[in-house]
């Protein structure tokens, strides 16, 4: 059986990383991994591939940005050649980004059996271009992995077979584990010494946030407001940071306490935001990671496809206003956060737990 991996943009590649490790424990060496090329910079991709033990890709589709149709025309039509050139059994895509959707549309209608990983979330927010492709991956795929329950329900009531869903916990979780306990066997003396300061950090990239000046402005006002009290750390996605000096907002930041970085490489990332003491986001996976850990976040969206870690976990929603923001920090400090505990599935297995499936297919 020869399986296709693929991979497009940056939240993908900690996806795929587990799975791979789960392959290379099994010694399955039947698999290719393919790169759509839509994330391109250096921090944005190949940081990743040598901090993640991933492979060098065995084929680089070149796609890179674009408009939402340029992008997903230009990985179809790339991908629609290796796919011809390898004739695969299985293709497995992860996560919600355009290079998933166009990869699934390719497999499919090449009648390749496709396996979408983190299956059924769904924010119930057509305007999202994420939940867009949710839903149109889900809709051809043929192995739906899902990572919480509320996928469970979400794929039933789009009336999914139950012999297609496979409740296999949080792939993303796998590797954040992988990396805590690499990091806590090399830790030394000094690192716990040198993380006593109180600080938060922010990540923000969502069109709904950034695209719109009013509205970065007031994401912006308010958290340079809440900075005066607890500084903050913003690593910058290249497109908020294009925004940021477009709306005129980059030297508002810059005379602040809030420090700009440039986007982190996965360990770095980790390092910093597993010692903060809030993390302010609208990534989707970020509001996983921080339940995980136990870490407060406050995700500055009104929704979220992954309502367990609202439910269960240290998520909080809070909205994109200055307001809503601010008031939500005011309650924090009071010492009203939420304790949270890790969701079901989240053990590290899950990789194992999609092999063992797509494993046994090949076998029946
Ligand atoms: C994409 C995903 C989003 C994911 C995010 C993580 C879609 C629809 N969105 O959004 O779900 O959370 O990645 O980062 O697939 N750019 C660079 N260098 C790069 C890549 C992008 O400078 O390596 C700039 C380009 O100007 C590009 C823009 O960022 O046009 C947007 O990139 P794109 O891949 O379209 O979407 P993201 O906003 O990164």
């Amino acid at each position: 059986m020869k399986i296709i991996l693929v991979v497009g943009a940056r939240p993908n590649f900690m996806k795929i990383a587990p799975i791979i490790r789960e392959f290379k424990r099994i010694n399955f060496k039947d698999f290719l991994l393919v790169h759509t090329e839509q994330h391109y910079d250096y921090e944005m991709s190949k940081v990743f591939f040598d901090e993640l033990e991933l492979p060098v890709p065995d084929y680089f589709l070149n796609t890179g940005s674009g408009t939402h149709a340029e992008q997903t025309a230009k990985v179809m039509v790339e991908f629609e050649k290796v796919c011809f050139a390898e004739k695969p059994d299985i293709v497995i895509v992860v996560g919600d980004v355009n290079s998933t959707l166009a990869c699934s549309i390719v497999s499919k209608k090449l009648d390749i059996k496709l396996a979408h990983v983190e299956a059924g979330l769904r924010s119930n927010d057509m305007t999202m271009p994420e939940e867009v492709n949710r839903i149109l991956t889900d809709a051809v795929s043929d192995f739906l992995f899902v990572s919480e329950e509320s996928g469970l329900k979400n794929l039933k009531n789009e009336g999914k077979k139950d012999e297609q869903i496979f409740f296999v916990g949080n792939v993303m979780i796998d590797n954040l584990y992988y990396y805590i306990n690499k990091m806590n066997t090399t830790k030394n003396e000094s690192d716990t010494a040198s993380l006593k300061e109180k600080y938060g950090v922010v990540t923000l990239h969502r069109p709904s946030n950034i695209d719109i000046k009013s509205t970065y402005q007031g994401i912006i006002e308010a958290l340079i407001e809440i900075s005066r009290d607890m500084p903050l750390v913003f690593p910058i996605h290249p497109r908020s940071r294009k925004n940021m000096e477009s709306f005129g907002l980059l030297e508002l930041v810059n005379s602040s306490n809030i420090k700009l970085q440039p986007p982190l490489s996965y360990i770095e990332f980790l390092e910093l935001w597993k010692d903060a003491n809030i993390v302010f986001t609208d990534s989707g996976g970020i509001q996983e990671e921080t339940t995980a850990l136990g870490v407060p976040c406050f995700t500055l969206r009104k929704n979220t496809e992954r309502p367990i870690t609202v439910d269960e976990g240290t998520n909080t929603l809070v909205g994109n206003t200055k307001e809503t923001i601010i008031d939500a920090y005011s309650h924090f400090i009071m010492g009203k956060s939420k304790q949270g505990r890790i969701p079901e599935l989240w053990d590290g297995k899950s990789a194992k737990r999609i092999v063992d499936v797509l494993l046994k297919q090949s076998l029946a």
